[in-house]
């Protein structure tokens, strides 16, 4: 028997909250896109809106019960305001924790995984209907097929190329959330990259788990990797920048290097995750690089593109991590110099190996070794930052600063940069960076003429 609540009015509004990775930011915008187009428009700035949307990440402990904290938060607000709105859990928590989610959240009237969202406007007439409906399937390219066209967006935009994960690091829940490897096809990539710039985008990023796994045939039946789709990419008018995250050490290969020394719109940033500095860890992790072959590709990468940001995701405190073994990911940090990069305190997440591993590392030390190590890559975004000053470059402008007649863009090397010019958003604006923080610069704008 399928589980039934009350019938309901069709939402007019909606709202989607998407709380993971930039994949996860993707799926939220394409669900969105679905709504509206069933005619519910987005709830206005500051209003409750009669669907709303938890778009979900299980990457971490945090995220995953932020889920069920917010669906409290939204019961009480709707009972206080008499009118409760449709809850609809979607994205990893909902793959991993269909059921549980049903179980224990009988608000919740939706659950739909990352790679069924295209099912979205059935599973919403059922829970009009009064049923309550869970759809975690993985038909993997299925779901891109059935989505409508993109609408107009700003001058940034996310292109989903690769998804899922075959890698299966020993702590990590993405190939159970996201499920296998898959491209999509080389010519439907071309085409949405297309609608994106037609719609407005001036700087598409190329999504995937692994997205530099992506292979395909061009339209001549040629096989191509990330570098050749990203070649023909830049062959788009109107499409000024091009950028790609999350590349995986074990998926580089020569034709990404070239890319990045002779394509002009690939911009010199690459996000490179190593985890560790350690190679009994990265052994342990199941990562299948170790410190010195991690090292020697970035050197490539620093040959083709000598100015190249480098960035990198760093786990501390994995179950067994001593001492010393910590050490040698400061030491990493120390050869490298980041410009920028992400660090986590390891998080053992139910069904992974690493969760049953003995030696698992109390809570004080993983912070005692996060703050040192998120210490070493502050001052190296800093120094990246202060070694920019002087420099001249163009920034896409992305938004409004706080003050009058200030705006925010992005360097070539990501940097978030301030200028106070005649701009206006979408715009490529010749700057000099003139000063630095540790999170933005100053840029001042060059005459044009
Ligand atoms: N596919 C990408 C991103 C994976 S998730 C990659 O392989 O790099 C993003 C980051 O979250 C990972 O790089 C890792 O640093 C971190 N992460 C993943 N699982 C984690 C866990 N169980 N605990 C702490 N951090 C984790
Ligand atoms: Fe997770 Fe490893 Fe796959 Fe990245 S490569 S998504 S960390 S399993
Ligand atoms: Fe989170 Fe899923 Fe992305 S677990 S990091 S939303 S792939």
């Amino acid at each position: 028997m399928k589980p039934t609540s009350a019938p309901r009015n069709t939402p007019r509004t909606y709202r989607v909250k998407s709380f993971g990775c930039q994949m996860n930011v993707y799926d939220g915008e394409r669900m969105a896109e679905l709504l509206a187009e069933q005619g519910i428009a987005p709830a206005p700035e500051g209003e409750e809106a009669d669907l709303v949307v938890l778009n979900t990440c299980h990457i971490r402990e945090k995220a995953a019960e932020k889920v069920y904290s917010d669906i409290g938060r939204l019961v009480k607000a709707g009972k206080a305001a008499g009118r409760e709105p449709m809850i609809a859990v979607a994205g990893c928590v909902a793959q991993a924790e269909g059921e549980e989610i049903m179980a224990r959240a009988p608000a919740v009237s939706m659950v739909v995984g990352p790679q069924a969202y295209h099912r979205l406007p059935e599973m919403l007439g059922r829970a009009v209907a009064g049923e309550r409906a869970t759809d975690t399937e993985m038909p993997p390219i299925a779901k891109f097929d059935a989505l409508p066209a993109r609408r107009k967006i700003g001058p940034t935009a996310f292109l989903t190329v690769q998804e899922g994960c075959d890698k299966f690091c020993t702590y990590c829940v993405v190939p159970y959330t996201r499920g296998a490897e898959i491209s999509r096809p080389f010519k439907d990539l071309v085409a949405e990259a297309q609608k994106l710039v037609e719609a407005g985008a001036k700087e598409i990023t190329l999504l995937g788990q692994n997205v530099n796994a992506w292979s395909g045939e061009d339209d001549k039946g040629g096989a191509q990797g990330l570098a050749g789709l990203i070649r023909a990419l830049a062959a788009i008018d109107g499409l000024a920048r091009i950028r790609y995250t999350t590349s995986h050490p074990a998926d580089m290969d020569d034709a990404m290097i070239a890319a990045h020394g002779e394509v002009d719109k690939l911009m010199p940033y690459l996000h490179l995750p190593v985890q560790s500095g350690n190679d009994r860890v990265l052994k342990a992790m199941n990562r299948s690089h170790t410190a010195e072959s991690y090292l020697r590709l970035l050197e490539r990468f620093r040959e083709a593109r000598p100015d190249i940001a480098l960035s990198g995701d760093f786990i501390v405190g994995f179950p067994g991590e001593t001492e010393a073994e910590f050490e040698d990911t400061l030491q990493i940090v120390d050869d490298v110099r980041y410009a920028q990069a992400f660090s986590f305190k390891y998080s053992p997440r139910p069904g992974t190996p690493a969760a049953s591993m003995d030696g698992q590392i109390a809570r004080e030390v993983m912070d005692e070794r996060l703050q040192r190590l998120q210490a070493a890559l502050n001052r190296d975004q800093l120094a990246f930052n202060e070694a920019s000053v002087g420099k001249t470059c163009e920034v896409l402008v992305e938004r409004r600063g706080k003050h009058e007649g200030q705006w925010l863009g992005k360097s070539p090397w990501l940097q978030s940069v301030f200028i106070e010019s005649q701009a206006g958003i979408g715009d490529i604006v010749p700057v000099t960076l003139a000063e630095a923080g540790p999170n933005s610069l100053k840029g001042i704008a060059l005459a044009q003429g």
